[in-house]
């Protein structure tokens, strides 16, 4: 039967849908992002997410569904078992995005081959690459089991009648921009092209309780479809970044309808793969400068964990009339208020003087329980006085220049203990947390009010 051509308007932002054009998304608000797309009215009925479930909605009572302890599968990749909340849930469609070339394919094929020794049933499906180059890829990460399957396929689809014919337990599309449906207009890669595949991916995944896996390019400017649009179709949504001159990638869950999303994976990225970095404090304070004035440690938390790094700080006196603040890794905004608060309440003048923050190893936080440590980094620097090699400082600062509580301080100060610190300078309201003891684990605690008490601890060094 020959199906009629329906022209519908897809915002590129968040994918909403719509039969008028409007300047505006009605849904996210954006200007400019309804984007015309021809759709054959077949694709249009068959393709929606609705439909997709319609199979299984039949209503059942919530207190006799079964929840069995096997259902989750963990793939032995400690780091990514934990993003996923313990491990991957079958029949769960989960959006791996990331940069071109930061190790997304890497990754999965790692986690693909985890699977496939313990007996699952694993698929490859890779529309980018030829078998070769994934051959010549696999044999740089160590032996594969014989079970591993791979296809090298970009029409949909084929790739769904194999996986329907094959059942796998897990399976991998590298990467949906490059899906194609013939019965959908488009190139592969334009908006309704990756909608409907996932949608179609969606389906497959439910009705065959297989754990789908969709790798995603972001793109830059977000025009082209990019994976942002998908992330209310899918289950999970895992960001893979970092640096791609950098050998660190960190794994961050964005969304998980099966676990906590504040959890992040550590990797570093070598000549034979992805290497879990399982305490990633010592692997970012690694090679930190001895004795040298501009530089603090702090501890930020992820998810769970407490991770320490190094902050640092160059001040100089500006060439120009305007200073240069420069930042990588923390919000430039907090830097240029947290500079203006020095000034003001400690009479420093850093209006003079060009300003250079950065996270050592690539991290990135947002956190405000680093502020005291930019602080005290800024003004060693500014007074070429070190800070000590031995001190961590953890504190978010006020607008008056008070040192106010952090979360979750005593794992933070516990995390310091055990890497090796001696002094760690916490906000006095902290204190009653330790139970006003002047020392923890073998750290000694210095209570701090405001930044002034703090900025006296660089000069007495
Ligand atoms: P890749 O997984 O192809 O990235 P993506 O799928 O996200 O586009 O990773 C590509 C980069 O990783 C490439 O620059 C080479 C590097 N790499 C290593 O450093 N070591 C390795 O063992 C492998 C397989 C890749
Ligand atoms: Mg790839």
């Amino acid at each position: 039967m020959a199906s009629k051509i329906k022209t519908v308007f897809f915002c590129t932002e968040c994918g909403y849908e719509s039969a008028k054009w409007s300047g505006q998304c009605p849904s996210c608000r954006e200007w400019n992002t309804m984007k015309e797309h021809s759709v054959s009215d077949r694709a249009v009925k068959t393709g929606r997410i609705q439909k997709a479930l319609a199979e299984a909605s039949k209503p059942l009572l919530l207190k006799e569904i079964p929840l069995g302890d096997e259902d989750r599968l963990a793939s032995g990749i400690a780091e990514f078992d934990r993003v996923l909340g313990g491990g991957t849930v079958p029949g769960s469609l989960i959006l791996v995005g990331g940069d071109p070339g930061i190790g997304k394919s890497t990754l999965l094929l790692q986690v693909c081959r985890m699977f496939s020794e313990k007996g699952i049933n694993v698929l490859y499906v890779s529309g980018e690459e030829s078998p070769k180059q994934i051959k010549m890829r696999a044999e740089r990460l160590g032996e594969f089991s014989s079970s591993l399957k791979l296809l090298c396929e970009t029409d949909l689809q084929s790739v769904s009648e194999v996986v329907k014919e094959e059942k796998p337990a897990v399976c991998v599309v590298d990467s949906i921009q490059t899906m194609f449906n013939d019965e959908i207009q488009g190139t592969p890669g334009s908006v309704s092209q990756v909608r409907e595949s996932t949608a179609v991916l969606l389906k497959l995944a439910k009705t065959l309780n297989c754990a789908i896996f969709i790798v995603g390019h972001v793109t830059k400017e977000g025009t082209v479809a990019g994976p942002r649009m998908l992330e209310h179709m899918v289950d999970t949504v895992l960001y893979f970044e970092g640096d791609r001159h950098a050998s660190y990638r960190v794994l961050r869950g964005v969304k998980n309808r099966f676990g906590s999303t504040n959890e992040i994976g550590v990797f570093e990225m070598e000549g034979s793969g992805l290497k879990e970095v399982p305490n990633p404090s010592e692997y970012l304070l690694e090679g930190r400068p001895q004795n040298a004035s501009g530089t603090v440690t702090s501890c930020t938390i992820e998810g769970t964990r407490p991770i320490l790094l190094e902050i640092q700080a160059l001040v100089c006196r500006t060439a120009f009339g305007i200073p240069r603040r420069q930042s990588s890794g923390a919000d430039l905004n907090r830097i240029n208020l947290l500079m203006a608060v020095l000034e003001k309440r400690l009479g420093l003048h850093l209006g003079e003087c060009d300003a250079y923050v950065n996270i050592a190893g690539g991290m990135r936080i947002v956190e405000p329980a680093v502020d005291l440590a930019i602080a005290m980094a800024v003004v060693s620097s500014f007074l070429n006085a070190p800070a000590g090699d031995k001190l961590i400082a953890i504190g978010e600062i006020g607008l008056s220049g008070e040192v106010r509580s952090v979360s979750r301080i005593e794992q933070r100060v516990s995390e310091a203990a055990n890497m090796g610190y001696e002094i760690c300078v916490i906000p006095a309201v902290c204190m009653s947390r330790f139970k006003n003891k002047k020392s923890f684990n073998g750290l000694k605690l210095v209570p701090v009010e405001s930044v002034k008490d703090a900025m006296e601890l660089i000069k007495r060094n």
